[in-house]
């Protein structure tokens, strides 16, 4: 733990020191869906990992609220020892909780903790949601790998996002459930970008299926503009990663899934910077506001 907190801190010397020439922004890429176990943890991993291997430096935040699957799927076995908890809990400093995932990725595990700041005295809250938006000039891309579902935690990270994945099966209860998500952020009336991706497809036509469905009730009835992001298979190899606690991005780079995964991170790699929040506000101090009201 000690030589990658070194090694972070000599990254975070090297972005400094560039920081004045480099205008890019950290995108949020927050993944959500309204059923639970559709595929948001091995989607955002894989994507992560995908992105990571096209040279971006990546992070992934898991603010599952249940148990936390990221350090499984992406094979950190045994799970980090420190999470974002010992951050607030003040044992920890921000970049002694980032764990090294596979190829070059990096995992901070227990990002639901960041709900509970609520309680913290006002100077060490602010430390925190400081030490916490530090990160975003180390990134080009963090992916928050949300709990399914309607909770408010789950609303503010899909809220404060740059781009919300919301996932979905075939599955009638997932279509369901997903209208459920997408209702609830209509409601806010933001200016939100959600992507759609259809997870466990048995052909193409299925998958158009349904996301044509979700798009076009989300336009009609709503008045919001869904983004088709893409389909995955249905792959036997995918429960066979995850059964074997590796990436299948990684370990079946020529499965079916695998190519999904490329075509949706090239649709989300097209998507113009300036189609980006430009808050001047980082993410974490944005997120916090929502925590609060
Ligand atoms: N494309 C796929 N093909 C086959 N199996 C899949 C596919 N995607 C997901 N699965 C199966 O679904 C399981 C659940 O996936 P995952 O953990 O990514 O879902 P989740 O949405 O993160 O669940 P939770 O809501 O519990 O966090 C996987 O362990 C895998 O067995
Ligand atoms: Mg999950």
């Amino acid at each position: 733990m000690a030589d990658q907190a070194e090694r972070l801190r000599e990254l975070v010397r090297q972005k400094q020191q560039v920081v004045t020439e480099d205008n890019s922004k950290c995108k949020i890429i927050t993944v959500t869906s309204g059923k639970g176990g559709v595929g948001k943890t091995n989607i955002a991993s894989n994507l992560a990992i995908s992105f990571s291997m096209l040279g971006q430096r990546v992070l992934i935040m898991d603010a599952d609220l249940g148990l936390s699957n990221v350090n499984i799927i992406t094979g950190l076995i045994p799970p980090p020892k420190y999470n974002l908890s010992h951050v607030i809990s003040g044992e920890k400093d921000i970049l002694e909780v980032i764990a090294h995932g596979p190829c070059g990725i990096k995992v901070i595990t227990g990002a639901v903790g960041v709900t509970k700041v609520a309680n913290m005295g006002t100077k060490k809250r602010t430390d925190f949601i400081e030490s916490l938006d530090s990160l975003l000039p180390l990134f080009d891309l963090i992916f928050i790998d949300t709990s399914a579902g309607l909770s408010e935690n789950v609303l503010s990270f899909v809220l404060s996002a740059d781009e919300v994945i919301l996932v979905t099966t075939p599955e009638p209860t997932a279509i369901t459930d997903a209208y459920g998500m997408i209702k609830a952020i209509a409601a806010k009336n933001e200016a939100i970008k959600v992507g759609l991706v259809v997870n466990r497809i048995q052909n193409i036509i299925e998958g158009k299926k349904v996301s044509d469905k979700i798009v076009n009730i989300a336009e009609q009835f709503l008045g919001l503009k869904i983004e088709r992001l893409g389909y995955i298979m249905e792959d036997a190899l995918v429960r066979k990663a995850v059964s074997e606690q590796a990436p299948f991005f990684v370990t079946y780079p020529n499965c079916k899934a695998a190519s999904c995964i490329s075509h949706i991170r090239n649709k989300l790699a097209e998507i113009p910077e300036e189609n980006y929040s430009d808050n001047e506000k980082g993410f974490f101090s944005r997120l916090f506001q929502r925590f609060q009201s």
